[in-house]
């Protein structure tokens, strides 16, 4: 029996869990489901990746303090994971004590070690949102190729890394203004002291798939590696340096070391001695993680480990990015779809069965075609496996033969696919464990098509010949359930209820279930229906607008300042177009008495000027007027939205009067 300490990246807690994510946590949750139904012991550990200034940003965003924003976050993924069938042994947060506990620990070992030292960093920093930036905040023109709206840390197109001061034009994506450039001390860890070890781990016999290992012997292990920056300083939301109090571990330096923390968790609860999974040789480790953060997992993370002497990843399994209908996941085309939303709408077992019928042990991205989504789904997992249970489950009453009847092989011929399909999950070639699958459904679907159970039962002669039928062919559903268990988890455990029998293990599908009563069939799976999800991408869209555009706060103005602006209430006496201009409207308002304004306002795309005459608004009164085109503009009234038809003019409540000062 193996040991397997398997781990999927622990997600930010900056956001929801979406699809793409899904992508890892359904892989990673089939390949532990495939190893526990071989009995092997087999641990799943996660958390939520707390730190940084990502969680910052978002926790001011909403005003509410970093750590209740990791509580909620953290419930809520649990909450999508669950919805999903994930199930995971242990699923933690990296801002708890076992974590700062370890970090202190490695950070002591790589210290002790000589890896550690200080060195003066200049980085961006923000001025207005007063933080310095992490790579990710900043957008630029590549510095190597001069592509532009590229990431602070690497390009897309050329595929260079570099830091975000090298960047020609560089903006902050928090407010959109132009970062300085300061100067702090920061810690840094000297890996080209690794670059021996690093070269033969990631080498030697299958730590990686292997266009991982060219990769980044192609990338970065040609050359010195750079030392590794890893502290930050103050605002910053982490974890202390204990021996350099004003810095902070930066968020990819605790947030491995998390898998452990998670790990410890679970031992304490389980009596389970932590050593036996991270510091021996009996465990093996598996990391699943996406391709975006191969350098951090394969490069930094087994040189933690290797300097704190701890055990060493056996695999990490590396896949590639979601795309849906061949573009990137889209706000705007509302395929950027929440795990909440999603199971709102539709079942699970439908993208878990889709995810893996595509899933192979390659990087490559994989793309969610919504029209084969439906075709996969509906034909070959309802159609062609689910159906065979109720084709036959019906006609069994009197349960099960006493002895196998002859079936021509095909019983024992699926038993032996088992070793291909066994073979096939255990690489992560999910498609090939799903084609096979699918081969042996279609030669079971053939046997029930030639012995029509159903017009068997109308015939009481043939009771028997019915039995024989309905058992090979329930015989022969049972094998494939069990195939697919690691998929279709609820699929196996109403297979178990309507048999009897909990499908539990992998040999389950090697011997015949035999002289046994059947239950009463209960639907089992529905087909996808198209309207759900229409409906889930267009909520999805929806989403996108009301969520809309995050404006940063302008600069802090003050009371004075504030009461400069005379705002009143206004009512609209008179409305016309204006012909020649396709933004604007004429309105004449009233201020209170003889007080009249003529503005020209943008809000022709979204007001017809008959629905504005007689209603009250908000204007500028003291702004300067302003000639333009077609006259005088004494005023301005105030809306909010971003223009076009997205205008939305304000007014105020019943009872407000023309001329009243709004402040
Ligand atoms: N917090 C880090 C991981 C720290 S591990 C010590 C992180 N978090 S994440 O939330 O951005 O991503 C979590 C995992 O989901 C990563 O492995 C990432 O590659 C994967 N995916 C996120 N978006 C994805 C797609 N669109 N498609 C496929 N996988 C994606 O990275
Ligand atoms: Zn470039």
């Amino acid at each position: 029996m193996r040991q397997l300490l398997v781990t999927s990246a622990l997600p930010y807690a900056n956001g929801h869990i979406h699809i793409g994510h899904l992508v890892e946590y359904i892989q990673t949750d089939i390949w532990v489901r495939f190893q526990k139904l071989q009995g092997n012991r087999c641990i799943y550990i996660c958390a939520d990746d707390t730190h940084g200034t990502a969680i910052m940003i978002r926790a001011r965003e909403e005003s509410i303090g970093e750590e209740e924003l990791i509580t909620k976050m953290q419930r809520s993924h649990i909450e999508d994971f669950a919805g999903f069938d994930i199930e995971f042994d242990n699923y933690g947060s990296t801002h708890c004590s076992e974590n700062r506990e370890l970090c202190e620990e490695i950070w002591n070992s790589i210290r002790e070690a000589g890896l550690v030292s200080q060195q003066e960093v200049t980085q961006l920093y923000d001025a207005e949102a007063d933080t310095f930036l992490a790579d990710r905040f900043v957008k630029g023109t590549c510095p190597k190729c001069a592509a532009e709206d590229q990431y602070g840390d690497s390009c897309d197109r050329c595929g260079a890394h570099y830091s975000p001061v090298e960047m020609v034009n560089p903006l902050s994506t928090l407010t959109n203004t132009t970062p300085e450039v300061r100067s702090a001390d920061h810690l840094f860890i000297n890996i080209e002291r690794l670059h021996g070890f690093l070269d033969e781990w990631t080498r030697s016999e299958g730590h990686l798939q292997p266009e991982v290992a060219n990769y980044l012997h192609g990338h970065f292990l040609h050359e010195p590696l750079r030392d590794w920056d890893v502290s930050r300083p103050a605002p910053y939301f982490g974890f202390n340096i204990p021996d350099s109090p004003d810095n902070y571990w930066y968020v990819w330096f605790d947030a491995p070391i998390g898998y452990m923390a998670s790990t410890r968790q679970w031992c304490d609860r389980q009596g389970e001695d932590f050593n036996d999974w991270w510091a021996g040789e009996q465990t093996e480790i598996h990391h699943f993680i996406g391709k975006d953060i191969t350098y951090f997992h394969t490069l930094f993370w087994p040189a933690m480990l290797k300097t704190s002497r701890y055990q060493l990843p056996t695999k990490i399994h590396i896949h590639g990015f979601l795309t849906v209908d061949g573009a990137k996941m889209s706000k705007t085309k509302g395929t950027f779809v929440c795990a909440s939303t999603y199971l709102k709408h539709l079942d699970p077992a439908y993208l878990r069965y889709y995810y893996a019928s595509k899933l192979t042990s390659r990087v490559d991205d994989l793309d969610l075609n919504l029209g084969e989504f439906v075709t996969r789904v509906n034909s070959d997992m309802v159609g062609n496996v689910v159906n065979l249970a109720s084709r036959a489950a019906k006609f069994a009453t009197v349960g099960l033969s006493e002895k196998y009847p002859d079936d021509g092989g095909l019983f024992r011929q699926a038993a032996q696919d088992g070793r291909e399909i066994a073979q096939a999950y255990e690489s992560c070639d999910y498609a090939r464990a799903i084609r096979t699958i699918l081969a042996a459904a279609d030669r079971a679907n053939r046997f029930v098509e030639h012995h029509a159970p159903w017009k068997l039962h109308k015939d009481p002669e043939k009771t028997a010949q019915l039995q024989d039928v309905c058992t090979v062919a329930l015989n022969l559903f049972r094998q494939l359930a069990v195939y697919l268990s690691p998929v279709l988890p609820r699929l196996a455990q109403q297979t178990g209820e309507l048999l009897g029998e909990p499908i539990e293990r992998w040999e389950q599908s090697q011997q015949p279930l035999l002289d046994t009563p059947v239950g009463k069939f209960k639907h089992m799976m529905q087909r996808v229906d198209r309207k759900h999800l229409e409906a889930m991408i267009a909520e999805s869209t929806e989403h996108d607008a009301t969520a809309g555009t995050a404006v940063p706060l302008a600069e802090t103005c003050s009371f004075d300042d504030f009461m400069k602006v005379d705002l009143r209430v206004a009512r609209v006496a008179a409305a016309e177009d204006v012909a020649d201009a396709k933004k604007l409207l004429k309105l004449t308002l009233n201020l209170g008495g003889d007080e009249q304004r003529t503005v020209f306002a943008g809000i022709k795309e979204a007001y017809r000027p008959e629905d504005l005459v007689g209603r009250l608004v908000v204007c500028v009164a003291n702004l300067a007027p302003r000639r333009m085109k077609f006259g005088l503009s004494e005023g301005m009234i105030v809306a909010a939205g971003d223009g076009g038809k997205e205008i939305f003019l304000l007014s105020p409540d019943d009872g407000a009067k023309p001329g009243q000062r709004v402040h």
